[in-house]
């Protein structure tokens, strides 16, 4: 039985940088799902018949809003869908399972590294059929759809016991529930070179991994620890949890604070890792050493030629703009392509489906390949697990070299959170309106070369993505941007990217914030950001 169910539009339910996220509460009204997931089947034809894959992060509020999309998908007309076991798929491991499986498309619950709980955060994301986030003109789409539904359709059946894996029917559509990890690990076994990790870890090489008790933990258990043979407990917070422990599950300085120390500490292991409630960011560090993201991307890039799945080098690099420009001089070396996106994972499709690029990153702590369609923690983990066990090298000496090789870019990400909406709105506005007269313009000693808001051509599909995020480029190479998030829930927040490159070897130990020190004055001057926010210290330093 197929019930067609009447209801009325919310104006609010338009996808951000990354799906439609909200506090759980706003979820839980009447019809919001239903509206959304109903938005979503009506912007997309075709999928009688087909195939959808279903998984989240395992936060609170995931089950219910997955039973929710079973029904609606089977009274839609898909023929099939594919569910991890309890509700669980990484963001990346469904990627792999839309694309293994030739699916229509995907649903991903989650709202990524923000936290989860009755009252914290939610998210549904929709991925089409190359396993990406749906581009732009999809979750336009969505949005149009979404102010103007007035039904939507749902199949009178029983919940799904999603804790069992077989396959199932709800209505005339087959759910089949599969194990969450399994897929994706014989994935990454593909990839990289397995023995060479194993007889690292054989040799005592020892690190930690910090799941923060989300989706991942399942995902390292088995792959770290059964497959590769890192010692019991390697993996870290490894059981799921819908609010996470009551931690942000965010890899990064503030979040991960307990790995930072250990890693900095006198009985540091060889290796450190994290990666965010749904396993698609990723932090590495060092004994000793932090990469930032940035440079993370630029040396994965310089060095996967080292990993199996990667040994016929790439065809070229992608970077979302704030990104430093640490991967460009990899590309420039490589003789490949290197490509500027917009944040947000889903600029990277095209140029991956493309062939154009194979490793993309992004400042955000996202890295990840052409293998999926979604940046990649535990993939991240793993090509630098492969390059440590085939350079024999610390990670301390490989970043070092780096430097040595490339030059280096100092980088920093001001965050400003919780900033009041028309505040943050008006210092944006007045930027853009300063824009013009920026050039030639010295400001805290920094001479101001060229300024503007970034606008992205497509080069693959010819479509534009305006106002970006407004560039301040200095001479001799340094910059500031600034741009609004657009994955918050609640006000706005501002964030500004601090970079300066260096090339001498001598230079190159300096405290980051002390060496971008000028930088962060000449931003505030530009900006206003004291003047428009009232705040005088940014409230996250990465
Ligand atoms: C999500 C997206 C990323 C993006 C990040 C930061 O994780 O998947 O692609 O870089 O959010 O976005 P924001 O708009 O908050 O800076
Ligand atoms: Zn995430």
């Amino acid at each position: 039985m197929i019930s067609i169910v009447e209801t009325t539009p919310y104006d609010d339910q338009k996808p951000g940088t990354s799906g439609l996220r909200k506090k759980v509460p706003v979820f839980q009204q009447k019809n919001y799902v239903e509206n959304f997931i109903q938005s979503i089947f009506d912007s997309v034809a075709g999928y009688r018949g087909e195939t959808l894959v279903i998984g989240g992060d395992g936060r609170y509020f995931n089950r219910e809003a997955i039973q929710i999309a079973i029904k609606m998908a089977s009274a839609n007309g898909f023929g099939r869908v594919i569910v991890g076991r309890g509700g669980i798929l990484s963001t990346p491991a469904a990627s792999h399972l839309i694309r293994k499986n030739e699916a229509f498309g995907g649903i991903v619950l989650s709202a990524s590294h923000n936290p989860g709980g009755p009252n914290e955060d939610f998210g549904i994301k929709y991925n089409v059929g190359n396993g990406g986030p749906a581009p732009e003109k999809v979750t336009e789409a969505i949005y149009a759809r979404s102010r103007e539904i007035d039904r939507y359709a749902i199949a009178d059946v029983p919940d799904i016991d999603l804790d069992t894996v077989g396959s199932f029917s709800a209505g005339d559509m087959t759910v089949e529930v599969v194990d969450p990890v399994a897929d994706y690990a014989e994935l990454m076994e593909s990839l990289f070179d397995f023995d060479a990790i194993r007889a690292m870890f054989a040799s005592g090489f020892r690190m930690v991994f910090d799941a923060m008790h989300a989706v991942t933990g399942p995902y390292a258990v088995e792959i770290l620890e059964r497959r590769l043979g890192a010692a019991q407990g390697t993996a870290r917070n490894a059981d799921p949890l819908p609010d996470f422990g009551g931690h942000h599950p965010d890899p990064n300085l503030v979040h991960a604070r307990d790995l930072f120390d250990l890693m900095m500490s006198y009985d540091a292991p060889d290796f450190g890792a994290a990666s965010d409630g749904d396993g698609d960011r990723n932090l590495v560090i060092g004994r000793g050493m932090f990469v930032t993201p940035s440079d993370s991307l630029a040396m994965l890039a310089a060095n996967a030629h080292l990993a199996p799945g990667y040994s016929d080098g790439l065809k070229g690099i992608a970077r979302s703009m704030p990104t430093s420009a640490a991967a460009d001089r990899v590309a420039e070396k490589l003789g490949i392509g290197i490509y500027e996106t917009p944040t947000g994972w889903k600029f990277f499709g095209n140029l991956l489906d493309a062939g154009l690029a194979t490793i993309c990153g992004e400042e955000s702590a996202g890295t990840g390949s052409d293998h999926v369609r979604e940046k990649d923690g535990l993939w991240a983990v793993l090509l630098w697990l492969n390059i440590l066990a085939v350079r024999k090298e610390s990670v301390a000496e490989i970043v070092r070299g780096h430097w040595k090789t490339y030059g280096r870019n100092y980088y920093s990400r001001h965050d400003y959170e919780g900033v009041e909406t028309d505040a943050a709105n008006r210092l944006m506005d007045a930027l853009r309106t300063a824009l013009p007269n920026l050039p030639g313009r010295t400001v805290a000693g920094l001479t101001v070369e060229a300024a503007d808001d970034f606008a992205y051509h497509d080069p693959v599909d010819g479509s534009v993505s305006e106002k970006q995020g407004v560039r301040v480029l200095f001479t001799g190479g340094s910059r500031v941007v600034f741009r609004l998030s657009g994955t918050g829930t609640s006000g706005a927040t501002l964030r500004v990217y601090i970079e300066r490159y260096e090339p001498d070897a001598d230079r190159h130990d300096i405290e980051t914030q002390e060496a971008l020190a000028d930088l962060i004055a000449a931003a505030d001057e530009i900006a206003g950001i004291k003047k428009h926010t009232g705040r005088s210290a940014p409230s996250v330093i990465t």
